[in-house]
């Protein structure tokens, strides 16, 4: 299949109107969409990814108004998406119109990109985009159009080429669809902002019944964001030990705040490669460039990824989550 590549909004809206499956942009991550009214493309995005057929996909709007179409928009529900929509939050809302996908569902996971181009291509398709992040299942969510275009050229009918990808990880997930409400998925926007507007949002390090994880999503109970490579995550002290015990292995790869002793007289001798190691200087940072790094370590055949606990400042929810996923059975 020949990919149409371009930044023409009106080309891509095109492609989405016949029923296409186009990758776009996002603040977040690249997501991989079709109409929400259209199910037959929506399914193919499951075919494509070999994404679990119970795990639902989120639709993406260019206005709240459009959003208020589709869903009950409770009073709380509204004044979450004028503070923080556009931007990198998704709210599981009831449904009021159930020929959107996935049709079977009461609940629907809505959400407006910040970007105003990908806004404005949403306005020109005349409906919402049903759209999971744009990977392969169980893999991580892609953040370059250089991996983009190797998993997928060829693969769907269109990509829409507009600003990468900056916070590089998915959007923070919020149902609610019950009382009280649950934070589904923790990203960029963090529970003590959205506590201030949901007092008693329960948090999921508390979703256990009697010991026993029940997922609240469908999402959570697959293993996500994983690269090829194994991925150790270890606290600062380890991290920086095990650095310059194995630092020089050419099977072995490093993200982290610091590669070294800081005192002078006892930075390292040996000589490191630098496409092996990469160095953040705080969690923002560390979340934009996770899973470009864990690309260009399963492209180099590396074994190990060894990764930096995030330290205790803001941007530590959502990179902690994803990098304990990424981490699970290692
Ligand atoms: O940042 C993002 O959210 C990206 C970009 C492309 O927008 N999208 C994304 O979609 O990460 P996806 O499908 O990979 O993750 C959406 C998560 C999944 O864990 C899914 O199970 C959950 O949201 N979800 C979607 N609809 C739901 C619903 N109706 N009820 C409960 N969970 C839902
Ligand atoms: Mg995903």
């Amino acid at each position: 299949m020949k990919t149409l590549i371009s930044s023409d909004v009106r080309l891509l809206a095109d492609l989405i109107r016949k029923g296409g499956v186009v990758i776009f942009p996002t603040e977040t991550v690249f997501g991989i969409g079709a109409s929400s009214f259209n199910e037959e493309a929506c399914k193919r995005i499951y075919k494509i990814k070999g994404r679990p057929s119970d795990n639902p996909l989120i639709a993406h709007f260019s206005t709240i108004e459009a959003i208020k179409s589709v869903c009950e928009v409770s009073e709380v529900a509204e004044r979450l998406l004028c503070e923080f929509a556009p931007g990198p939050i998704t709210l599981v809302l009831p449904k009021k119109n159930q020929n959107v996908f996935p049709k079977e569902m009461p609940t629907l996971g809505v959400r407006i990109p910040k970007n105003p181009i990908i806004r404005e291509w949403i306005e020109e398709c005349g409906s919402p985009i049903s759209a999971p992040s744009a990977n392969l299942s169980g893999r991580p969510s892609l953040t370059r159009m250089t991996d983009v275009l190797r998993y997928f050229d060829g693969i769907v009918d269109g990509i829409l080429v507009s600003e990468e990808p900056s916070l590089g990880i998915e959007s923070t997930v919020v149902g609610l669809y019950e009382d009280p409400p649950v934070l589904l998925r923790p990203g960029s926007i963090e529970s003590d902002q959205l506590k201030q507007f949901l007092p008693n949002l329960v948090l999921p390090n508390s979703l256990t019944k009697g010991g026993e994880f029940v997922p609240p999503s469908p999402g959570m109970k697959y293993k996500h964001y994983s690269p090829q490579a194994n991925v150790k995550l270890l606290p600062s002290d380890t991290f920086v030990s095990e650095f310059l015990k194995c630092g020089s292995k050419s099977n072995s790869a490093w993200i982290g705040f610091s590669f070294g002793p800081t005192d002078e007289h006892k930075k390292p001798t040996q000589t490191f490669d630098p496409t092996r190691m990469k160095l953040v200087s705080s969690n923002w940072e560390y979340s934009s460039a996770l899973y470009a790094f864990f690309e260009v370590c399963d492209q180099l055949g590396i074994e190990t990824i060894y990764c930096e606990e995030p330290r205790e400042k803001t941007g530590k929810e959502g990179l902690l989550n994803r990098l304990q996923k990424a981490s699970e059975g290692n």
